[in-house]
């Protein structure tokens, strides 16, 4: 047998060194070097070049034309789930391997058992490997979300060696290991749960998924930070790579994929977690704004884009006066930074004058909106709440806001207005160079910040603000309407 070496191995980036130090030269995390006794055949098959040619048993490749290898593609086999379908380009794709990563409890297992349960259901022979929870709990699971087709079987196992014979028995199309931090090999000599054992094995899982075309799902928990939990190693070892996220007291889950070899990691899945397991959200701008009181100051709506996927979403915020000396600001679903930045463009362009107030930012419905697409609805709803000037209620606002007060048009504006359209907004506020409106829907353009709140009668307007030009409506909201009972 091989002879052990010990290495000094990151469990945040799976990086080795050969001393310990107290941080990793790689990630540059500190504190995260373990100790770990590795073999060659601990790396797997064509890891091990360093080890004097693991990897050399495999059969010689035949180099082949270029064109001849396009179509050597194997099409994504649908889900059944349309979310899940969504984000993948139409479903899993046999011999591929795909890691769900996640924070525990926002519902992997749930979304796994049910995309198996629906696949199974259609015939498909299904694995799911539960590594975690028995097979009682993953099966009373299943009997309450009413699942339980005959092809879906289900097994409790942590070793790896069984794992791989189960699939060489049972010949799944579909495999889900739940999760890859729980199953080790005992081949190997590093402890279970390492980064040596989670790499090892995910590299053994995905040599058996493409020799035997099945599509293998390994859940993965993340770090506090996001990343998957010890080896980011295992990203690059893998097809795709899904980030299932939700805020723990919501019932809104967001299903995206970080890295995608077989499609776009533009799309976006939306779920609401219940009582019956998770559900796919059709239409989530109406889901966000079902709960809006419309008419109150501080209340903007934003068509914003995450992904492809367009979403309205209410900002609100909060400007109260505060006797503190460094009074509070909170951003909840948006960037703290983005809101200061903000903040300090209203108090420099439009005079408002914050220092003495808190000011509370969140978006409605536990959604997060990372893009600068919200800068004008967050500047709109702070100084709407500051003066007690509620916006019209069919009124969205939709642009970057720079530093010099200028607003800047964002990508995709024509998608997001007719996203706005569909949903019964007739007025928009949009930077000068927004392209043309959706049939029905009436915009005013403006140059800056100051001129954004007066045709929203956030301030009151000056008459030459009044005019009309081509299909901007300086006049977006009569000062007598302004601020009545909408
Ligand atoms: P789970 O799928 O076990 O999460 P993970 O695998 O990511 O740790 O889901 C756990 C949470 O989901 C748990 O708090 C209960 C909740 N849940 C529901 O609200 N409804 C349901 O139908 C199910 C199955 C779970
Ligand atoms: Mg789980």
């Amino acid at each position: 047998m091989a002879r052990a070496k010990t290495v000094y191995r990151c469990s945040d980036c799976g990086a080795d060194a050969p001393k310990w130090m107290g941080w990793c030269t790689v990630c540059e995390a500190s504190g995260t070097l373990v100790e770990e006794q590795v073999r060659p055949t601990d790396l797997g098959p064509g890891l091990g070049a360093g080890w004097g040619g693991v990897g050399g048993t495999s059969p010689p490749s035949v180099p082949i034309p270029i064109a001849e290898a396009v179509g050597d593609t194997t099409e994504p086999v649908p889900t059944g789930d349309v979310e899940l379908d969504r984000v993948l380009g139409g479903g899993f794709v046999p011999g591929s391997v795909t890691v769900l990563g996640g924070e525990p409890g926002v519902g992997k297992s749930t979304l796994l058992l049910q995309a198996l349960a629906d696949q199974a259901t259609r015939g498909r022979t299904c694995l799911y490997v539960t590594a975690e929870e028995s097979a009682r709990q993953v099966a009373l699971r299943a009997e309450r979300l009413g699942l339980g087709p005959p092809s879906l079987w289900l097994v409790a196992e942590t070793s790896l060696p069984q794992v791989l014979h189960h699939i060489e028995a049972l010949r799944p199309e579909v495999v889900v290991v739940d999760s890859i931090q729980a199953v080790f090999d005992p081949e190997m000599s590093s402890a279970p749960g390492s980064v040596g054992q989670v790499r090892g094995c995910a590299h053994r899982l995905v040599a058996a998924a493409k020799s035997r075309g099945v599509a293998v799902v390994l859940v993965g928990h993340v770090t506090k930070d996001g990343g998957l939990a010890g080896p980011r190693v295992l990203e690059h070892l893998v097809d795709t790579v899904l980030a299932f996220e939700g805020e723990r007291h919501h019932a809104l889950r967001l299903l995206r994929a970080l890295k995608h070899r077989f499609g776009s990691t533009h799309e976006l899945g939306l779920y609401e977690m219940g009582e019956r397991g998770l559900v796919g959200v059709p239409d989530p701008s109406a889901l966000f704004l079902a709960d809006r009181q419309a008419g109150v100051a501080g209340s903007v709506v934003a068509p914003m884009l995450d992904g492809q996927r367009p979403l309205l979403v209410e900002v609100q915020a909060l400007v109260a006066p505060s006797p503190a000396p460094a009074p509070r600001r909170t951003a909840q679903g948006i960037d703290g930074g983005r809101l200061a930045q903000v903040l300090a463009v209203l108090e420099r362009h439009a005079k408002l004058a914050l220092g003495r107030c808190e000011v509370h930012v969140a978006v409605a419905g536990g959604v997060r909106v990372p893009e600068p697409g919200g800068d004008l609805a967050v500047a709109l709803a702070v100084a709407s709440s500051a003066l007690g000037r509620p916006l019209a209620a069919d009124l969205v606002a939709c642009g970057e806001v720079g530093l010099g007060g200028e607003l800047r048009q964002v990508h995709r504006t024509e998608r997001r207005l007719a996203e706005a359209a569909r949903l019964g907004f007739t007025r928009a506020v949009v930077p000068r160079s927004a392209p043309s409106p959706p049939a029905g829907m009436r915009v005013a353009r403006s140059p800056s910040i100051g001129d954004a709140l007066r045709v929203t009668r956030v301030i009151p307007a000056a008459p030459s603000a009044v005019a009309r030009r081509g299909d901007d409506e300086r006049c977006l909201i009569p000062e007598a309407t302004a601020h009545g009972n909408r």
